[in-house]
């Protein structure tokens, strides 16, 4: 793999739900059409947003992201669209806003629900016009820019109570995906906390690890997940500090975590590792090896989960000998205890 791709940003995920999301990105990265990124709280829409610029034709232009929520009002107005000197008090240069900076490249402009009416206005003649004016200013400034918009809150609701305009709705929602929350996609669960560990092992330079016992993965498999992927990404830290080079059990879990609004995975029947293999090959990116490998580890934890930690008896499921399992089992730090279910 040569630096760049290293370098590259990746949705992680082998769910149907994520393979979907993949596939809709791939759509519309080369396009110029406005994208709607939906979803709760921590799924991962910035990372999508993102994903879209760096797989599109502007890629070498600039990501410019806007939390429309974070910033007050009577300041929004110049953060998007800049202002000349001497526009308001305390103006003593002029200064380009996001639009300008975001020149060539990508805006993203999260939290859109979130956007005064106002500015909503403001935003709708940009999107009509390709054009604004810097505050105070008035000069018409063109600029070729991609728009990502996102937002946690029902749109259409906002609409019904007034705080959202149908107009600019209509403009931004060209092409909308739907960022799933972690509780509907659980078979995810294993190759995230994956992914955490060996960026917190990066960042924090050392070489420990932690495990999960076949029932720990199962209780996280379960969980509800309010704050999603960044609450698991939180954890799985939280976890690496508390319990670096040992295995997690679901008593060091409930002790250190409150995973209370659990589903039963178990009572539903469910399994951890439902797998989807992407059917149609990717023209590009597509890392063969890396993906067999994602494959191997979920059907042995399936195996595994399926047998309640048994080795024998997955291995037998798995058509392997029961050496070959436990090495594997070692390749991917699935721990070997064998839980008393
Ligand atoms: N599929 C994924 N693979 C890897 N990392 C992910 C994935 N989804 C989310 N993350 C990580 O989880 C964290 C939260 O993601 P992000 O900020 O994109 O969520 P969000 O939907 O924009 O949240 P919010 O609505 O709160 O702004 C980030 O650190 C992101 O890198
Ligand atoms: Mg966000």
């Amino acid at each position: 793999m040569d630096r760049q791709q290293m370098n590259k940003i990746k949705l992680i995920g082998q769910s149907v739900a994520i393979q979907t999301v993949h596939r809709l990105v791939k759509q519309v990265a080369k396009t110029q059409a406005n994208v709607l990124l939906l979803g709760e709280s921590g799924t991962g829409k910035e990372l999508v947003a993102s994903i879209v610029h760096q797989e599109s034709e502007r890629s070498h232009g600039p990501f410019i992201p806007v939390n429309c929520a974070a910033i007050p009002l009577e300041l929004l107005e110049s953060e998007l669209f800049g202002h000349e000197k001497g526009a308001f008090t305390g103006a003593h240069q002029g200064r380009a806003g996001r639009f300008e900076l975001a020149n060539g490249g990508t805006i993203f402009l999260d939290e859109i629900g979130d956007m005064p009416l106002v500015m909503q206005v403001k935003l709708l003649r940009v999107l009509q016009e390709r054009s604004f004016e810097r505050v105070g200013g008035n000069k018409p400034i063109k600029v070729d820019v991609r728009i990502i918009a996102a937002t946690h809150k029902n749109l259409l609701s906002c609409i019904h109570e007034g705080t959202f305009r149908e107009d600019l709705y209509y403009r931004l929602n060209v092409f909308p995906i739907d960022v799933p929350a972690l509780r509907d996609r659980p078979e995810d669960i294993a190759l995230l906390i994956r992914h955490f560990i060996e960026q917190y092992k990066h960042q924090n330079h050392t070489h420990d690890s932690i495990e999960f016992t076949v029932d720990a993965y199962e209780l996280l498999g379960g969980y509800t997940w309010p704050g999603n992927v960044r609450e698991l990404g939180n954890l799985v830290e939280r976890l690496m500090i508390l319990f670096s080079g040992k295995i997690i059990g679901v008593a060091d879990l409930s002790e250190h975590c409150t995973l209370q609004q659990t589903r039963s995975s178990r009572r539903e029947g469910k399994n951890l590792t439902v797998l989807s293999a992407p059917k149609i090959l990717p023209n590009e990116g597509f890392d063969l090896k890396e993906h067999l490998a994602e494959l191997e580890y979920a059907f042995i934890h399936q195996a595994l989960n399926d047998n309640h930690g048994i080795v024998a008896k997955a291995a037998r499921r798995l058509g392997l000998r029961r050496t070959t399992l436990v090495e594997k089992m070692k390749k991917y730090g699935i721990c070997k205890e064998i839980t008393t279910h």
